[in-house]
């Protein structure tokens, strides 16, 4: 097996390799001065198995664009498989047609995926059970959720005060599958909305969430941070004393480092599937690895 990564997961690549006793194998890449890219494989992979390691967060076209060249570079270059792992893989959100008149954006990235010949996708909590079905490849859907469970159980959170939050309805399969693996603790929902020109966030309503000091609020992503400022503002109304956060995806766009340091939230738990620069962390954040799931699943390739 050969591993191969881009920019955007270079840390997340070397570590798995690591892990699995290998280094990373060599590729280069070139940038012109307009911003294209050009992408060398610098090893025999002939009948080899590859692996692309590449999530495609911020600057999410062009990282895009840089993992669909590697792909293309690899299959060219003669490689037998290449498995691509993208932990995040963006554009999931845009994954049905929400106004007339739009495109089905996700449905673009699955056809550009196959059609530079990637063979198999493991990506990270992907974002509806209709993500796999894009493709005609094989997705494996890993999750972070056992790594919060052991987390919540290590900081022995329990059932008869604590309640783990969904901050919008598409996160209640999330949060049952969370609550199973805590022995059934109880959870909630949040009635979200946005509005789909500002892109602003709103709480409508919630179901199941009286009676607890502490809410433990489970989302896929946190992009601008707005949904979790919202929800962590909504349940301190509601009475609750202490709220942290899991997320899988630490996308943190725009202003989200401020908003989430000044939020009522005690802690940011989020994972690497995202690389963060240092300049977006925060003393709130703590970071959980992905890596030791994603050499388990490439030690069954
Ligand atoms: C929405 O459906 C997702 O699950 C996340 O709640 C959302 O994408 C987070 O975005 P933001 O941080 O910008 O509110």
């Amino acid at each position: 097996m050969m591993i191969f990564s881009g920019t955007s997961s270079r840390l997340l690549a070397q570590k798995t390799a690591k892990k699995l006793n290998l280094s990373l194998s060599s590729l280069s890449i070139h940038f012109f001065p307009d911003g294209e890219k050009r992408v060398r494989i610098e090893e025999n992979v002939l009948d080899q198995d590859t692996i692309i390691i590449e999530s495609t967060a911020t600057p999410v076209d062009e990282n895009y664009m840089e993992f669909f060249l590697i792909a293309d570079a690899l299959k060219r270059s003669g490689a037998k498989r290449v498995t691509a792992v993208v932990p995040y893989m963006g554009y999931q959100r845009q994954d049905h047609i929400f106004v007339s008149g739009e495109g089905v954006s996700f449905g673009v990235i699955a056809k550009l995926a196959q059609a530079v010949g990637i063979d198999k996708i493991i990506n990270f909590d992907p974002h509806s059970i209709k993500i796999p079905e894009f493709f005609s490849i094989p997705f494996t859907p890993l999750s972070a959720l056992p790594i919060f469970a052991e987390k919540i159980k290590e900081k022995k959170w329990n059932k008869n005060n604590t309640v783990l939050v969904s901050p919008d309805m598409g996160g209640i399969r999330r949060i049952k599958i969370l609550s199973s693996l805590l022995n059934n603790m109880p959870y909630a929902t949040i009635e979200k909305e946005r509005d789909l020109s500002t892109g602003e966030v709103s709480v409508s309503g919630s179901k199941g969430l009286d009676g607890y000091d502490k809410a433990i609020i489970v989302d896929d992503m946190i992009s601008s941070g707005g949904t979790i400022a919202i929800s962590s503002d909504f349940l301190k109304e509601k009475g609750v004393k202490e709220i942290y956060v899991f997320a899988t995806h630490p996308v943190f766009s725009d202003e989200s480092k401020k908003i989430l340091q000044k939020s009522s939230v005690e802690k940011v738990f989020v994972t690497d599937t995202v690389q963060i620069p240092e300049d977006k962390k925060f003393p709130k954040l703590e970071i959980l690895s992905v890596v030791p799931m994603i050499a388990e699943e490439l030690k069954k390739q």
